[in-house]
């Protein structure tokens, strides 16, 4: 009898759990601190990694030939916080600054464009909860032209059904994880979607050397000979089957924290990315 009485109250402790509806706060802290993986360019760099008190503080995140980019401090501590809520969602998602000043790369803002209103709404709840950060970056230098928008304005989006599912894999991997900006080669319009979705070759130079986005197509230079499994060690460890480390900047760190769900979800989707050879 006692064993039972015990039993039905775990069930009904268990379907509380279940019932407990997600808070935007929440679900920004998912996104944010995990699949989007804002802090990978937003949170200062130290010679251990990210400094964990600086978090979205602000950093140098290219200094290249092309531009000298610094992606500022994003916490109330910097001056998103004189922004309202709709100006702040307009910088993430079609990166135009209140002041109409354009929001330049490497912010994937191409990708942030089809971020839903729902998990756009969610990343401002969070943002506006993280600790202050007192942290002032350099404005960036781009010695590239920039357009004067990266398209008309963003009326809305809907927000697909979440589940370990292809179509909503898609929206993971490029609105709110951006693996296909990085994983695209890159054009003069940016990242060559129409042409080249998924086959890599993008060059990353950094302290590490030169890392080359990998080939995430079906072909057999792509992920095609990959179990499932060894496909999602590669994403959340950074470790190839041979045992071997992959170099940033992926963020690997970030996507380690997706749910077993949408980790399945965008493996689903890669296997529907057409095969296309490495470039020569
Ligand atoms: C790949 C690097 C990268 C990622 C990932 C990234 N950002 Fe940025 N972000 C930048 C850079 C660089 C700038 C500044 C560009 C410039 O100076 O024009 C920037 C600018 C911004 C700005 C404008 C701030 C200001 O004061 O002008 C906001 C807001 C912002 N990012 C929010 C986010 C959020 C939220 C995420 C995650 C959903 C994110 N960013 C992910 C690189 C990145
Ligand atoms: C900031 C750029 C960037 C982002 C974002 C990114 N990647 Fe990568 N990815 C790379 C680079 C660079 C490499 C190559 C690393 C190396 O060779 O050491 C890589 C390697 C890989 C590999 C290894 C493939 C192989 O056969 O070696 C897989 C799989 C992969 N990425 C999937 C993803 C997925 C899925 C996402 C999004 C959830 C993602 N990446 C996001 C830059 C990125």
């Amino acid at each position: 009898m006692k064993s039972r009485t015990i039993l039905a109250g775990l069930v009904v402790a268990g379907s509380a759990a279940l019932a407990h509806a997600e808070t935007p706060v929440e679900r920004g802290e998912y996104l944010v601190r995990g699949p989007a993986g804002c802090g990978n360019c937003h949170t200062p760099m130290g010679p251990d990694g990210f400094v964990a008190d600086q978090e979205l503080g602000g950093r140098l995140v290219e200094d290249g030939e092309a531009f000298t980019a610094y992606a500022p401090n994003i916490t109330p501590g910097g001056r998103v916080a004189q922004w309202a809520d709709a100006e702040l969602k307009k910088a993430i998602r079609e990166g135009l600054r209140p002041d109409g000043s354009l929001i330049g790369p490497p912010m994937p803002i191409t990708m942030y464009r089809g971020l839903a209103d729902s998990d756009l709404d969610a990343i401002v709840a969070f943002l506006r909860t993280v600790p202050a950060v007192d942290n002032k970056t350099p404005a960036s230098v781009y010695r590239i032209p920039l357009p004067p928008a990266y398209g008309p304005p963003v009326e809305t989006v809907t927000a697909p059904e979440r589940g370990p599912t292809a179509e909503y894999g898609a929206y993971l991997a490029g609105p709110v994880a951006h693996c296909m900006e990085c994983h695209t080669p890159m054009g003069p319009q940016g990242p060559m979607l129409d042409s080249a979705l998924g086959q890599g070759g993008f060059a990353f130079h950094g302290p590490w050397g030169t890392s080359v986005a990998a080939n995430l197509t079906s072909h057999e230079d792509g992920l095609k000979n990959h179990s499932d499994d060894e496909i999602k060690t590669m994403i959340t460890q950074g470790v190839r089957p041979d045992g071997s480390r992959m170099f940033p900047p992926m963020p690997y760190g970030f996507l380690a924290k997706m749910t077993p769900d949408d980790l399945s979800a965008v493996v689903a989707y890669l296997r529907t990315l057409p095969p296309l050879p490495d470039a020569k």
